[in-house]
């Protein structure tokens, strides 16, 4: 009779056979995949374990703040974080084309993991949250023609580069799966339930040039948006959703004034597992009443547009 109980068990006493005594080191991305892979091995190994979060200026509101605080204070694991924020964003300023920055981004992301792992001395494993899909996925892929529309990034190439073994307690997991060992470990049902956050970032929810003063009206716009689906109780039926900030200015009037801000886009999609997905229904009112907040609280937008695309043939993304 399998339980995700037993299979916690099992998985624990795999690593610890794997590991021995040796140090191992985890990026965090705050993802429930690489959250709950942290948290197991914890379990496992205790303070062998070394988390490394990479705070690359591209988060969500307050995102850096609760995920440290989460691991490091509620779950006592050591974590590193790492402010890299003037590093990326000044290698992307003036950057605009989508595979550059998902380039540039993927390339620094390694340079700074290996220059944090590195002051951990006597690291001989890196663990990573991959699943079965993904095991999957890149055998069936190998060999064959594969035709890449985005560049994903993660830390592939890395544990041979730094001459470290790979731990993967997650490999034999699919999602649903690893959201019940989430919850057997004891992390909150609110992060559990979290929706994908793409690597990049807010990179890839800024088409056009990135700067500071977009990316600090992106987060407070999306920030209300997930606010109004979270007060609405829809969040869990969405799979993803979120404010791109468009690179254009429009024309409004708001009191007396003129004003010439930027336009937004929202996004929301119900999907299995990203590879095809459908645009949420919102009702009118419910999107007529988010364009209202979002305008009255957020200085620097001044029209709200929503996003009806699916995919194919739109990416969930809009970069
Ligand atoms: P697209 O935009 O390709 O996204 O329809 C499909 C799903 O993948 C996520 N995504 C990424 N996740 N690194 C990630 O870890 C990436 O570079 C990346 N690009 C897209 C996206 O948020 C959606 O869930």
């Amino acid at each position: 009779d399998w339980t995700m109980d037993a299979y916690r068990e099992q998985a624990i006493a795999a690593i610890r056979e794997q590991v021995g005594d040796k140090k191992v080191i985890c990026a965090l991305s705050g993802g429930v995949d690489s959250s709950v892979a942290a948290a197991l091995l914890h379990e496992a190994i205790g303070d062998q374990l070394t988390c490394v979060f990479v705070d690359h200026g591209l988060l969500r509101l307050n995102e850096a703040e609760e995920v440290v605080a989460m691991f490091r204070d509620n779950m006592n694991l050591s974590v590193i974080h790492a402010q890299e924020q003037e590093l990326f964003l000044g290698e992307l300023d003036g950057v605009s084309d989508p595979e550059t920055k998902r380039k540039i981004i993927g390339r620094l992301f390694i340079d700074v993991f290996q220059k944090y792992a590195n002051q951990i001395a006597g690291a001989e494993f890196l663990a990573q949250g991959t699943l079965y899909p993904d095991v999957i996925e890149s055998v069936s892929f190998s060999g064959g023609p594969s035709v890449t529309i985005k560049s994903h990034h993660n830390v592939g190439g890395l544990p041979e580069k730094m001459g470290l073994k790979l731990v993967e307690p997650l490999r034999e997991l699919f999602k649903d799966e690893v959201r019940e060992l989430g919850r057997e470990l004891g992390l909150p049902a609110s992060f559990i339930g979290r929706h994908p956050f793409p690597g990049p970032g807010l990179a890839i929810r800024c088409p056009g040039e990135i700067t500071r003063d977009k990316l600090e009206i992106l987060r407070k716009a999306d920030a209300v948006y997930i606010d109004q689906i979270r007060r609405h109780g829809l969040y869990d039926d969405i799979w993803q959703a979120f404010v791109a900030i468009l690179p254009v200015r429009t024309v409004g009037v708001m009191g007396d004034g003129r004003t010439y801000d930027f336009a937004c886009a929202l996004r929301a999609v119900t999907s299995v597992d990203g590879m095809t997905a459908d645009y949420y229904p919102f009702s009118h009112d419910f999107l007529g009443e988010t364009a209202t907040r979002i305008i009255n609280e957020v200085p620097g937008i001044n029209r709200v547009t929503y996003d009806i695309t699916s995919k194919p043939p739109g990416t969930i993304e809009w970069e």
